[in-house]
């Protein structure tokens, strides 16, 4: 009945081949080939206690407010542990706070970042943050060095420089987003652990990167809760 059905034939070949496209997309934004990603994912890194070998500097939701207040431009990076987290109308909510403080806020998407193809888009969509201030990886990648803070929010391998120059890195040749130069990065994860490649992302031990610990959706509701209350200070 199946075979026999013309529909459901042309349906299936459809749907299959936008897999392929997008397997093929995926597969280029990673710097792969199709054959390596079939093969398993990044994962073969023994990283010993999974956990990053030097110890990252933490901060406080109040001392990032009180930077974000005096900041001009602030570009945002969403990764995979803001969907974890639900985070995105809390994002939207800070979003919000900044722009009435003045404060020029942009997005920048990574094409891998996430689980899934446009996962960050289809998310930041749902929160009604307006589609002219999500970027993607090239068009924003050069904004970076005039912003004063680059957030990064459940990111991990998307950031991590070790994909420019260690060629011993399984990321090497990643194209990345350039948080890393930003005149001060915030990170907003819940430990120490790595992202989905496994390896320590030597951007969140580097003298501009604070780490703001914490699940995404509680520490953003700490920052709104902070900046509302600390409104005159841009
Ligand atoms: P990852 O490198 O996986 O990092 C995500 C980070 O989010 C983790 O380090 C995790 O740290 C943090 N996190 C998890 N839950 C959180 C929460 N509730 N609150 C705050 N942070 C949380 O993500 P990425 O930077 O988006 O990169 C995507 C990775 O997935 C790339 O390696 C990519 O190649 C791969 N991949 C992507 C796709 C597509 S098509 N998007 C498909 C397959 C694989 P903590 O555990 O410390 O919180």
């Amino acid at each position: 009945f199946i075979v026999s059905n013309v529909i459901l034939i042309i349906g299936g070949s459809l749907v299959g081949a936008s897999g392929i496209i997008l397997t093929l997309l995926m597969c280029e934004s990673m710097n792969r080939n199709i054959l390596n990603v079939l093969k398993g994912g990044f994962g073969n890194v023994s990283n010993t206690d999974n956990e990053y070998s030097k110890d990252p500097v933490s901060t406080t939701p109040e001392d990032v407010a009180i930077r974000l207040s005096y900041a001009e431009k602030v570009i945002i990076v969403p990764g995979y542990g803001m969907a974890v987290a639900q985070a995105q109308s809390s994002v939207k909510d800070l979003t919000d706070m900044l722009k009435n403080m003045g404060i020029q806020v942009k997005f920048a998407i990574h094409p891998v970042a996430g689980r899934m193809p446009g996962h960050m888009n289809v998310l930041l969509a749902e929160a009604n943050i307006s589609y002219d201030k999500l970027f993607d990886m090239d068009e924003i990648n050069d904004d970076f060095a005039t912003a004063d803070v680059a957030l990064i929010i459940g990111a991990n391998d998307v950031v991590n420089p070790a994909a420019r120059h260690d060629d011993s890195s399984p990321i090497y040749g990643m194209p990345i987003i350039a948080a890393d130069k930003a005149r001060t990065v915030f990170a907003i994860k819940r430990s120490k652990n790595p992202g989905f490649a496994g390896i320590d992302n030597e951007l969140y031990f580097s003298d501009r990167t604070w780490m703001l610990f914490g699940d995404a959706k509680h520490v953003l509701g700490e920052l709104v809760k902070q900046l509302s209350g600390g409104s005159g200070m841009h």
